[in-house]
């Protein structure tokens, strides 16, 4: 078994710096493409075989060394009780917006099992599939992050009526975010019973606040999740499961988020490596960071930016290479496949 993943994120001594890229399965791969062709976006989460299908894509094409499960962040949000609905060229759609109390009272906190089972499924398929061939990552969004698309019913573009609420009627925002924030336990512990031995929680969003604002509003409901997760799986006498907390502009947050006791700390590339892990505290493991638009570049100039990338993360205790944020569709597939191999090759001891 390529347990490198596993072990760089407990902070152990590995052989190469081990990689996986945030989003790839998607769009830029034409076997995704033909799966996407047969169903749609939403269908293919719900199909246990297709979500495992695409998960295992990147696994066989790229060389990479977890799966990520196959999913979305906002498949929580209709299990409590929203519409959900993706369309073509716009994105999530979220109905009715949750900007009151009666659509806040009228959320509810699933069971997972029960509501997306579909999800368990595709983990318990994909843990027989893999054979251990490579780690299987779980996810969920951040509390924060997935009110946002609850509160705006969509992607936003200044966060309007979620800082409205916030500012506005904190009470309101809390009750909402307690409830986001009890699903979210919930979903993850199920994840992991089903066969998850990572989870990722996406924070994409964070950034969009002043650091004392992310700390109170944002990161205090994450640190309940994480300490919940890290109790649960002691009094169960589970192996560890690390936690990956990664947040999108994070760095102005970095002070902040270095007290959220996650295992792993996901760095976007609007910041150097070296200086990211100083602020968090130097004894840390980290996830990054290069910028996902530099697999734009000729191969020569991503090895580059793969070398500086790597020196830059001696100074932690482990490293797990990934771009700052998701793989886009546009991207050439062949400088991705590249990129994995020269991350194995330039980091090998
Ligand atoms: O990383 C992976 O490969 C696992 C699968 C995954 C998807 N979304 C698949 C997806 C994961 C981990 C996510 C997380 C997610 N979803 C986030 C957090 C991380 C981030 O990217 O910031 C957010 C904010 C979402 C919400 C979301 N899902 C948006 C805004 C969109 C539309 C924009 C777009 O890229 O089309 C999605 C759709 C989505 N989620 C796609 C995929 C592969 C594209 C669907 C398609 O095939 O058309």
């Amino acid at each position: 078994m390529n347990d490198t993943f596993l072990k760089a994120c407990r902070g152990e001594k590995v052989d190469y710096t081990p990689i996986w890229i945030m989003r790839q399965a998607g769009r830029y791969l034409a076997e995704y493409r033909a799966v996407r062709g047969k169903a749609d976006f939403l269908k293919m989460c719900k199909t246990p075989e297709l979500a495992a299908e695409v998960t295992l894509q990147p696994v066989d094409i790229l060389n990479v060394d977890a799966a990520i499960l196959f999913s979305d962040i906002l498949i929580p949000c209709e299990a409590m009780g929203q519409g959900l609905d993706f369309h073509e060229g716009k994105g999530p759609l979220l109905s009715p917006a949750i900007r009151d109390k009666d659509t806040v009272n009228k959320l509810f906190v699933p069971d997972p099992e029960d509501t997306m089972k579909f999800v368990m499924d595709a983990i318990r398929i994909l843990r027989k599939e893999l054979a251990g061939r490579v780690p299987l990552i779980g996810f969920a969004g951040a509390p924060f992050t997935t009110a946002t698309y609850m509160i705006e019913g969509g992607t936003s573009k200044n966060f309007l009526n979620t800082k409205r609420m916030v500012y506005e009627n904190p009470e309101l925002y809390k009750s909402l975010m307690d409830k986001i924030t009890a699903t979210i336990t919930l979903y993850l512990k199920a994840q992991i019973s089903a066969g998850a031995q990572a989870v990722q929680i996406f924070d994409t969003w964070g950034g969009i606040f002043s650091p004392s604002d992310f700390r109170d509003h944002a990161l205090s409901y994450v640190k309940k999740i994480i300490s919940d997760l890290k109790q649960w799986m002691l009094a169960e006498r589970r192996e560890a499961v690390p936690v990956i907390y990664f947040v999108g502009e994070s760095a102005g947050l970095l002070e902040e988020i270095k007290t959220c006791g996650a295992d792993v700390f996901g760095v976007d590339w609007r910041i150097n490596l070296d200086d990211a892990i100083r602020r968090l505290g130097g004894d840390v493991v980290v996830q990054g960071n290069m910028d996902p638009l530099a697999m734009f570049l000729p191969k020569e100039k991503i090895e580059q930016r793969v070398k500086d990338v790597l020196n830059r993360a001696t100074s932690a205790r482990g490293h797990i290479f990934n771009l700052g944020h998701g793989v886009v569709p546009e991207t050439p597939r062949d400088n991705v496949i590249a990129l994995v191999e020269m991350v194995h090759r330039l980091s090998r001891k």
